[in-house]
C-alpha cells in the first residue's frame, strides 16, 4: 500500500473516538443518576492498594465507560510502558534519559540499571551507596557524633532549593509533623530576599545546618541564596566554621565541590532522577534530618509498595491506572480544564503545590514525543487548599460556577490528635462536599424549601446546585510515612500514565527555559539602566522600576 493511502484506525484510535462520542452525550457524563441507581456503586467503584482506598463512585464512571477506558489503557499499553520506565529504559526521549525515581525506593540489591546514550549503567549501586552515606550522616548527626563547628548539636536545618528541590521535602516534612522533630526545619526556595532574610532572622547560624539542594547546582535562585547564606554563616562562625555547616544534595557533585562544599558532605544522585521526582533521593535529606531516618525509610517503603501495586494489580483494581484514566476522562474527553486537590488535613497544606509541579511541569505539553502538536487537551490546571478552608474561599465556584472543576478529596481516617469532635466534623465536611457536588439541589427543591420557610422564591435560582460535578475520594488510614509515600507515588504514576495516553514526554521541562534566558539581559538592564535591545514593554518596565526604585 502506498504511504499516502488512508490507514485504518488503530484500536487505540477507535476507542479514543468512542470515548469522545461518549463525552458528547450528557447522560454519559452524568453522576447523580448513576449514584442514585446502584446501591453497590461504592463497592464496585472503589479499589485499594498500598493501604490507600480510591473511591470513584462520585464520577460518571459506569460499566460501559470503565470498559472503554480500560480498553484504551490496554491499547496504549500503559502498564507495559510503566514497566519499561521502572526497568530503566530511556523514557525521557527529548533529554535521552531514564526516569528512575522508582529505583530510589527499591530495596538494597534490586540491581536496577539505567539506559543512557552510552549504554546501560548500574543505577542501584549509586543509589545504595548514597542512601547508606546519607543514613550514616543523619544518624551520626542525631546521635551527636556530627556537631556544629563549636562542637554542640545542630538545632535546625535550612534547605535551600527550588521547585522539586524544595516542594517535595518541604511538603513531606510538614505532612509528617506528628513525628517528634529531631531538628527544626526551614525551607527557602525563592530568590526573593524577604523570605530569606525573615528565615535567617529566626535562625542561629551557630546551630544551623544548611542544605544546598539542587540537582543541577546551577539554578540561579538557589545559588544566589547559597552564596548569601554562606556569607551569613561565615559572618557568625568564620569561613572554616561555615564549611562544617554546609551540605550539598545534587546530581552535579563537581559543581558542589567547586562551590566549596567538602566531598564528604556531598550526597549525590543520578541524572535519571527528575527534579520533581527527587524527594526520594538525597534531596529528601531535610525530611530525614527533621523527622528521623525511620520516617524517611517509611516514606520510601510506602512508595515502593505503590510501585509494586502499579505494575501487578489487575487493571480494574489498579489505583494509578484508574486515577489516570478518570483524570484523563475529565481533562481531555470532557474538557474540564482544571481540577482541585483538596486534602482534608492541614498537614498536607503543601500537597497541592507539590502536585502542581508534578502534574503541570510534567504534562503541560503541546507537542508529542516526536514534536508534532497534539490534537487534544493535555494537563489541566491543578490548584488546591486544605479543607475545610477551601470551602470558605473557592468552593463556591465548584458548586455553582459555569465551569465544571472536578476535585480530588483526600481524607485521613485516624488523626494524630485527641480532638475527636474536630476530626468528625472535618470528615463530615469532606464527605458533604463530594455529595453536594454530585447530587446538587434542584430549583424545585430550593423553591419548596423557600415556600416552607416563607422565604422569597426569587432566591431559588441562587440556592440551586446543578450537581453532576465529579469528585474522587482518596482515603488514607493515617498520615504516616508509609501512607504518605504511597499517596505521592500514586500521583507520580498517575501523571506518567496520563503522559503515555497523550504520547507526551512527562520527564522534560523545556517550557522553563525561555524565561530563564530572558532574565539575563533584563538583570543587566536593571543594573545599568541600558534598555537597548529590549522589547518596548520590557524597556518601559525597566525604566519605570529605575524611577520608582
Ligand atoms: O526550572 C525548573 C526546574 O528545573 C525544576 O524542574 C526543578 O525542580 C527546579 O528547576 C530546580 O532545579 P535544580 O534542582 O537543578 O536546582
Amino acid at each position: 500500500m502506498p504511504d499516502s493511502a488512508p490507514q485504518p484506525p488503530t484500536a487505540r484510535e477507535e476507542i479514543w473516538a468512542r470515548l469522545a462520542a461518549r463525552a458528547a452525550d450528557p447522560a454519559s457524563r452524568g453522576v447523580r443518576g448513576k449514584l442514585g441507581r446502584d446501591p453497590n456503586r461504592f463497592a464496585r467503584l472503589s479499589a485499594s492498594g498500598a493501604g490507600l482506598v480510591l473511591d470513584l463512585s462520585r464520577t460518571a464512571l459506569d460499566e460501559a465507560l470503565l470498559e472503554d477506558l480500560l480498553a484504551l489503557a490496554e491499547a496504549a499499553d500503559l502498564i507495559g510502558g510503566l514497566k519499561r520506565q521502572m526497568r530503566g529504559e530511556m523514557v525521557n526521549a527529548t533529554e535521552r534519559r531514564a526516569a528512575l525515581h522508582t529505583a530510589l525506593r527499591a530495596p538494597d540489591g534490586a540491581g536496577i540499571r539505567a539506559e543512557t546514550p552510552d549504554g546501560w549503567q548500574d543505577a542501584s549501586a549509586l543509589i545504595e551507596r548514597e542512601r547508606n552515606r546519607l543514613r550514616a550522616f543523619v544518624q551520626a548527626l542525631h546521635e551527636g557524633a556530627i556537631t556544629t563547628a563549636s562542637g554542640v548539636p545542630f538545632a535546625a536545618v535550612l534547605n535551600l532549593g527550588i521547585g522539586g528541590s524544595d516542594l517535595g521535602p518541604a511538603m513531606a516534612t510538614e505532612a509528617l509533623a506528628a513525628i517528634r522533630p529531631r531538628l527544626a526545619a526551614r525551607f527557602v526556595g525563592n530568590v526573593d530576599g524577604h523570605g530569606l532574610a525573615a528565615t535567617l532572622a529566626g535562625l542561629d547560624a551557630a546551630r544551623t545546618l544548611v542544605l544546598v539542594a539542587s540537582k543541577s547546582f546551577t539554578t540561579q535562585e538557589t545559588m544566589a541564596n547559597a552564596r548569601a547564606v554562606r556569607g551569613w554563616l561565615a559572618g557568625a562562625i568564620g569561613e572554616e566554621g561555615a564549611a562544617r555547616h554546609l551540605v550539598a544534595l545534587t546530581a552535579n557533585p563537581a559543581a558542589a565541590e567547586a562551590f566549596g562544599i567538602a566531598p564528604d558532605r556531598i550526597f549525590a544522585f543520578g541524572e535519571w532522577v527528575g527534579g520533581r521526582y527527587s524527594l526520594w533521593s538525597s534531596i529528601g535529606a531535610a525530611i530525614a534530618l527533621a523527622r528521623g531516618w525511620d520516617a524517611f525509610a517509611g516514606l520510601l517503603a510506602g512508595a515502593e509498595a505503590m510501585d509494586r501495586h502499579a505494575v501487578t494489580a489487575r487493571p480494574r483494581r489498579n489505583l494509578p491506572l484508574l486515577l489516570a484514566l478518570t483524570h484523563t476522562w475529565h481533562a481531555t474527553f470532557c474538557g474540564h480544564r482544571a481540577y482541585a486537590c483538596l486534602p482534608y488535613d492541614s498537614r498536607l497544606a503543601r500537597l497541592p503545590a507539590w502536585l502542581q509541579q508534578l502534574e503541570m511541569e510534567s504534562n503541560g505539553k503541546r507537542v508529542d514525543e516526536a514534536g508534532r502538536p497534539v490534537p487534544y487537551p493535555t494537563a489541566p490546571v491543578v490548584f488546591g487548599e486544605p479543607g475545610t478552608n477551601a470551602q470558605h474561599s473557592f468552593l463556591q465556584l465548584l458548586h455553582q460556577g459555569t465551569d465544571i472543576v472536578p476535585a480530588d478529596i483526600i481524607l485521613i481516617a485516624r488523626p494524630d490528635h485527641a480532638l475527636a469532635d474536630n476530626h468528625r466534623i472535618l470528615l463530615a465536611h469532606a464527605l458533604a462536599q463530594g455529595a453536594a457536588l454530585a447530587l446538587g439541589r434542584s430549583e424545585a427543591e430550593a423553591e419548596a424549601e423557600a415556600r416552607a420557610k416563607g422565604e422569597d422564591l426569587a432566591l431559588a435560582p441562587h440556592r440551586t446546585f446543578p450537581g453532576e460535578r465529579p469528585s474522587i475520594l482518596l482515603h488514607l488510614p493515617r498520615l504516616d510515612p508509609f501512607h504518605l509515600g504511597a499517596l505521592l507515588a500514586l500521583y507520580e504514576h498517575t501523571v506518567a500514565l496520563q503522559a503515555a495516553l497523550w504520547r507526551i514526554d512527562a520527564f522534560d521541562q523545556w517550557g522553563v527555559e525561555l524565561g530563564k534566558r530572558l532574565a539575563g539581559p533584563l538583570e543587566q538592564a536593571l543594573a545599568t539602566g541600558d534598555t537597548g535591545g529590549l522589547d518596548p514593554a520590557s524597556a518601559g518596565a525597566v525604566r519605570l522600576l529605575g524611577r520608582l526604585g
